[in-house]
């Protein structure tokens, strides 16, 4: 989907040209990234414009056509407090939670999801992750295809939504590891489908970053998304990192990017001499000390010096659970 990519100061001017020649695609709003505003458009308007034109990352839609406002009229009220108010849009497809309670209406829902995104080819039923390999549990409700090519912060990502997961909600941390790494050696522990290696790689050029990965199917898609958005400082490896983190390399950084990962952290300091550690845990608010005190008590075992750096909430994990990650310097 295009949008026209303006200096905020010509916006508005832009908008009515696009708004008058009927460019304007109306199921999109306007929107302001930093110190340019995208003004969505329809495909064959481009010519019409001497400003860059962009495929648009993450559209923002048009309210009136949000799905709780069209599906109340369609599905008894005793269960409107269950209908979703949210949903993941990865590349052109759709996941959704459905509660049981509304079995009998998962296609009503699928559909009327393809109805208000027309360029979406398929809506899944997202019931969660299963195990280490967090592997992803979904069913087909409506349309077509599981295989996509999902484009967040100049970066390609093509994955299967029925083989490995894909957290928009983690776009804020892919972007702050997109920043860091220039010229470093980095171990990613858990690197999936690429989704912290590659905008690194494509934002940051580190030195080297080893990708570890033990799932083949997420293994397969991190090759390709390395081709796709032509990166070579990637070094994938189809391992478990507990065992085939590569030795006598000196490395500066390792992201440990599983929210169930601790018995991982001596391996990961292990690998450092001296350098930081990124590491992800999903923690209940109420031991939220839990993750910092894990790093403290396995640099101590190691016999090794740790300053803690940075604590972020990552986002919110299921109630009273959060996902966050701590940055720790390990000496
Ligand atoms: C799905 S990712 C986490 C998501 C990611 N942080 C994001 O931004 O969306 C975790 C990956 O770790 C992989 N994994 C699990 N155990 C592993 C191990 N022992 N060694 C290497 N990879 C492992 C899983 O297969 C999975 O692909």
């Amino acid at each position: 989907m295009k949008a026209i990519r303006v200096p905020k100061e010509k916006a508005e001017e832009v908008r009515k040209v696009a708004e008058r020649s009927s460019a304007k695609d109306k199921r999109r709003l306007v929107v302001c990234r930093g110190d340019y505003v995208e003004i969505p458009i329809y495909d064959g308007f481009e010519h019409l414009f001497s400003y860059e034109i962009v495929e648009q990352e993450n559209p923002v839609f048009a309210k009136s056509k949000d799905l709780f406002g069209i599906l109340k009229k369609r599905i008894p009220e005793n269960l409107h407090n269950l209908i979703p108010r949210r949903y993941k849009i990865i590349g052109d497809l759709i996941l959704v939670k459905i509660a049981e309670e509304l079995e009998n209406y998962k296609s009503l829902i699928g559909e009327t999801l393809l109805e208000i995104h027309p360029h979406c080819k398929a809506v899944w039923r997202d019931m969660g992750k299963k195990g280490m390999l967090r592997r992803p549990e979904v069913e087909l409700i409506a349309g077509e295809g599981s295989e996509t090519v999902h484009r967040e912060n100049g970066c390609l990502f093509k994955l299967d939504v029925t083989k490995v997961m894909f957290s928009p909600g983690n776009l804020a941390e892919r972007m702050r590891m997109a920043k860091l790494g220039k010229g470093e050696v980095v171990i990613d522990m858990f690197a999936g489908i690429g989704y912290f290696s590659i905008p690194m790689c494509v934002h940051s050029r580190p030195e080297k970053v080893y990708s570890i990965e033990i799932n083949p199917d997420s293994y397969k898609f991190l090759l390709e998304n390395i081709k796709l958005n032509h990166v070579d400082r990637i070094v994938p490896i189809l391992g478990d990192s507990m065992f085939v983190i590569p030795e006598n390399i000196e490395v500066d950084r390792v992201i440990m990017g599983h929210i169930r990962c601790h018995e991982f952290i001596p391996a990961a300091i292990r690998a450092l001499r001296e350098g930081i550690i990124h590491y992800h845990e999903s923690v209940p608010e109420a031991v939220i000390n839990r993750p910092v005190e894990r790093i403290k008590r396995a640099a101590r075992d190691e016999g090794r010096e740790v300053k803690i750096l940075n604590f972020r909430k990552v986002k919110n994990y299921s109630p009273g659970v959060i996902h966050v990650v701590v940055d720790a310097r390990i000496c």
